[in-house]
């Protein structure tokens, strides 16, 4: 038994034999719902790059823009992929914060994530969370929150906020996701990329292969051949601080900034 294990957040037959980018991920915000092997990763991590967290929290404040701008643009309905364990700020919270009849579906293979966001969202009628695979289109797109909560003949906010670069083969997921939307739907994402610093040490990658969560970095061209079908907003591909920050001086070199993030939207 490691310290946590059999803690009420660990759902029954969980497989915790190899550290989650979901867990490790956590840890870097300062979460509670990681395990002593998610926390050495994120530790090594750190030690290879000691930005680490200060970039998953930028990519986090991006989240809640794009969620806030999408709710401008009148979207009130989410599907967001790879949702990760619940921390301030979830999708919910600020879309249902602007108008709480707001549905959102949250999407991860990560059984903690899932666990920890359904405990969250018992007595929220309007939100709910589905164990699956991101990759597997249809059975998302099928399942019954999805069918029960969103309305895809209406323009749904989609989001991949890091979910991109766990995936060996992109192009055919993103496009199944396209096509299944309704004009006017956005696509918010964050992808890491090796055309920056700070992210670029080849150890990173290295480092996540003792994962569940092997990483794929992608240039600028192929994380823009995501946005296939969709019309960028300004400021177009950006790094995730640099996406319509809220101060000016939140803005930051994407040297230390490290991953793409832009929205689009379905023509
Ligand atoms: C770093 S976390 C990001 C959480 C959240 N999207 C955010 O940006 O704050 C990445 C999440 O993607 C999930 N993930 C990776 N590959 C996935 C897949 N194929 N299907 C579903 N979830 C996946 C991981 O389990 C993890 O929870």
């Amino acid at each position: 038994m490691t310290d946590q294990e059999g803690a009420d957040w660990i759902p029954p037959g969980a497989d915790l034999s190899r550290p989650s980018a979901a867990r490790i991920y956590d840890y870097l915000l300062g979460g509670a719902h990681n395990l002593a092997a998610d926390r050495a990763v994120a530790q090594k991590l750190e030690t290879i790059q000691p930005q680490v967290a200060n970039v998953a929290r930028r990519n986090r404040a991006f989240l809640r823009r794009a969620v806030r701008f999408m709710l401008d643009q009148g979207v009130r309905q989410f599907l967001d992929l790879g949702s990760g364990i619940p921390t301030v700020g979830n999708v919910h919270e600020v879309a249902q914060a602007v108008d709480p009849a707001s549905k959102v579906v949250y999407v991860d293979y990560e059984p903690v994530a899932v666990a920890h966001s359904l405990m969250l969202l018992k007595d929220n009628t309007n939100a709910e969370a589905l164990e699956a695979d991101a990759t597997d289109t249809q059975a998302v797109l099928s399942s019954e929150p999805v069918k029960r909560l969103l309305d895809l003949g209406e323009p749904v906010g989609l989001l991949a906020i890091t979910l991109g670069h766990y995936l060996p083969e992109v192009e055919g997921v993103f496009g199944a996701y396209r096509d299944a939307l309704a004009p006017g739907s956005h696509l918010a994402l964050t992808h890491l990329t090796n055309d920056f610093a700070v992210l670029s040490d080849p150890k990173i990658a290295e480092t996540m292969r003792s994962t569940q969560d092997h990483i794929y970095p992608r240039s600028k061209a192929e994380v823009l051949a995501l946005f296939d079908g969709f019309d960028l907003v300004e400021p177009g591909l950006t790094t995730s601080a640099n996406w319509r920050p809220d101060r000016v001086a939140a803005v930051v070199d994407p040297e230390e900034d490290g991953l793409y993030a832009g929205v689009g939207i379905k023509r």
